[in-house]
């Protein structure tokens, strides 16, 4: 599946559900969405058409996310039908509820998880997330490296709120394998974005670099489609990274396709367009032609956002979805 800028998909991310356990400002509204009816979403056997589907045209690697996957009923059915395709298949998670669902990661072949985390204070963790599990995602996260999963925590930074807890995070670090990913705050419909509350890649390792000297820190090669530029703090167990779609997008390396729970395509995190599949699906219609096109439709950088002048413009990045309803 190569688009018009050369680019091969191979990373189909699929969203469960709408719906999320917790509440996140950057991610929801406050005042939450409106959610697709039931019968709008797609039913596990319908999950595992479309994946097939993907899979056969070059799909290799699958992640599941959400709102928050895992609070699906039927995700054991969901990663045992997707565990038989041949793909990587990982998932996003706010790990709130994970120590359930161990053993059904494990044998369904889950190496490696993402988990949302972005703030080590308790009383911060309620701020952003309007919930207070903070202790249970904590403990979650050492439960999974005790359990052999490879863990990426992903903090998304927020002026003024917690990229005064940058040091501590690449701190966590120091014992604990696994990767903290700083992640430039984004804008979506409804999540009062603003330039100004970004904390940007350039600032994020100014910090850093004013706390450990320049030759503690390395620079990794990054894994080839990498949303990440990565890092690691010389003798440090784990690494640390920064997501920086707002200041350097990385699209130039993009295999991404997405599917939302409602069954539709979109060819970008960003896309303003959407092609539905689902509909298509249950008239029983070939769906490999709206993908195809979706593919060939698809923007160089940012669903057309390419300078920061038009993702600033919320006439733009209002014409896409909220984060919840995407899956990041
Ligand atoms: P890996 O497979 O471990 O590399 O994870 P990932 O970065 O693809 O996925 P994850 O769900 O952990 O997302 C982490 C952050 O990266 C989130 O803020 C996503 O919105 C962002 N992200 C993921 N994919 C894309 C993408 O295609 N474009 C942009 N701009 N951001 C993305
Ligand atoms: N900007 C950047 N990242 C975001 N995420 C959710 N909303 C935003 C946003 N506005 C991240 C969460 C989650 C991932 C899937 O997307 O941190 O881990
Ligand atoms: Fe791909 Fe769009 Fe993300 Fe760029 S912003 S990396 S084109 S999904």
């Amino acid at each position: 599946m190569t688009d018009t800028f050369g680019r091969a998909h191979t990373y189909l991310r699929i969203s469960l559900t709408e719906r999320c356990n917790l509440r996140c400002t950057y991610c929801m509204p406050e005042e939450g969405v409106l959610l697709s009816p039931k019968s709008n979403l797609m039913t596990y056997e319908e999950i595992y058409y479309i994946a097939k589907t993907f899979v056969n045209q070059g799909v290799t690697k699958i992640r599941l996310t959400g709102g928050e996957p895992l609070i699906r009923k039927d995700i054991p059915i969901i990663l045992e039908k997707l565990s038989s395709l041949p793909v990587e298949l990982s998932i996003t998670t706010n790990a709130v509820i994970v120590e359930k669902f161990i053993d059904t990661l494990k044998v369904n072949g889950i190496q490696s998880i993402n988990v949302s985390l972005d703030s080590l204070d308790k009383e911060k963790f309620k701020q952003i997330t309007r919930r207070n599990d903070f202790e249970k995602v904590y403990k979650n996260i050492l439960l999974l490296v005790k359990n052999g999963f490879k863990v990426k925590i992903n903090t998304v930074l927020i002026k003024g709120f917690n990229d005064n807890e940058i040091i501590d995070l690449v701190q966590f670090t120091k014992d604990l394998p696994v990767t903290i990913r700083f992640i430039e705050f984004m804008p979506f419909d409804g999540n009062k974005w603003d330039m100004k509350k970004m904390v940007s890649y350039d600032e994020i390792m100014k910090k850093l670099n004013s706390f450990y000297s320049e030759k503690l820190i390395e620079r990794l090669e990054d894994a080839p489609n990498d949303t990440s530029k990565n890092y690691r703090i010389k003798d440090y167990k784990g690494t640390f990274a920064v997501i920086s779609s707002v200041t350097n997008p990385f699209c130039d390396s993009c295999n991404r396709l997405r599917l939302t729970a409602n069954g539709q395509l979109k060819n970008c995190l960003f896309s303003a367009t959407e092609s539905d599949l689902l509909t298509t699906l249950r008239a029983g219609k070939p769906i490999e032609p709206i993908i195809e096109k979706a593919l060939q439709a698809k923007f160089k950088v940012r669903g057309g956002m390419d300078t920061l002048e038009k993702l600033k413009q919320p006439k733009l990045h209002s014409n896409n979805r909220s984060m919840i309803t995407i899956g990041g």
